[in-house]
């Protein structure tokens, strides 16, 4: 049997099916593992089930024992490893795109709710029964007619504007490459990145984490956009420079920000803090229980696949 490491604890049916196939070493605290630790407990194991917390750097993956063959990462982003070191160990990175991607857009879309219309002012004010109604109270912005920029129309930037546009807001977006018709379904594609921030009332960063986008929406970047756009970060922390952004967020270049996702997680920059107008979540993305079990049950297919065939179809490197 083959033995696998969990790194995090999952939710109960996945253990029980985990149970049913592998030799499994669990982490019932959920403790987070130090990368000393991680190397430590992965001793005789062939896979690992890693999470976004796990820093599978390259000197963590050197260090690994000969015997693991695949990191099967339990989220569609794979940031937290690095694979050039992964393939020099010759050791296969798995992820769990698509079964994640309606819970991931709808916080998406709630990033860019609740920072157009003051969410996070609100929500303090109702609770400290600190308001009254009038005319002029909390006025935010109306999504209908804004133009979104999607940065990265991948899955989950796809479906982030569909439901956007049925909010009535025009969608554009840049990609390495332009889609289809049919896929970019009316949506405008900018091939240049400050040409899409130049028409982002809204900004929905969406594209994943990797040697190119870490702090691509930065000082000079973050110019682009028209003064009082909204960001918003559904992907990953490292994308976005977060002292530029705060700045920006300062001289009011930036009108609200919309976070699901920080560098440093679970650390927010505490410049954030300070705003108003930061609309922030503690990485909620696919929190839902039908998602986390369906990309569980996704990470231990790949497993599966992968012993099986020694090829995965969600292989990333
Ligand atoms: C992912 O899978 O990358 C998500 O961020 C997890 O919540």
């Amino acid at each position: 049997m083959k033995k696998i490491l969990v790194t995090r604890k999952l939710l109960q049916s996945n253990e029980d099916r985990l149970k049913t196939l592998y030799d499994i070493r669990l982490n019932s605290n959920d403790e987070l593992y130090s990368q000393k630790k991680l190397i430590e407990l992965s001793k005789d194991c062939d896979g690992i089930l890693s999470a976004l917390t796990d820093k599978l750097d390259a000197d963590t993956i050197d260090k690994l024992p000969k015997s693991v063959k695949i990191l099967s990462n339990f989220a569609v982003g794979f940031g937290n490893i690095d694979l050039e070191a992964a393939n020099k160990r010759n050791i296969a990175v798995t992820n769990t795109p698509e079964v994640l991607t309606d819970a991931t857009a709808e916080i998406g879309i709630l990033l860019i709710l609740g920072a157009c219309r003051r969410a996070a002012e609100g929500i303090k004010s109702a609770q400290a029964s600190d308001w009254k109604w009038s005319a002029d109270y909390l006025i935010g912005k109306q999504l209908t007619g804004t133009r979104l920029g999607i940065l990265g129309m991948g899955r989950i930037g796809k479906k982030i504007s569909k439901i956007a546009k049925s909010l009535g807001m025009v969608i554009h977006y840049h990609n390495r490459s332009k889609l289809s018709p049919e896929k970019e379904d009316g949506a405008i594609y900018h091939k240049k990145l400050a040409s899409l921030l130049s028409v982002s009332d809204v900004l929905s960063v969406c594209c994943p984490a990797s040697k190119e986008t870490v702090n691509i929406i930065n000082k000079e970047t973050l110019e682009y956009l028209p003064k009082g756009a909204v960001v918003t970060n559904v992907a990953r922390g490292d994308i976005v420079d977060d002292e530029a952004l705060i700045d920006a967020l300062d001289r009011r270049k930036v009108y609200a920000v919309g976070l699901d996702v920080y560098k440093g997680e679970p650390i927010l920059n505490p410049g954030y803090l300070k705003h108003k107008s930061a609309f922030i979540l503690p990485h909620l993305g696919s929190a839902t229980k039908e998602t986390r079990t369906a990309m569980a049950n996704l990470a231990i297919d790949n497993l599966e696949e992968f012993f099986k065939t020694g090829k995965c179809k969600n292989k990333v490197n």
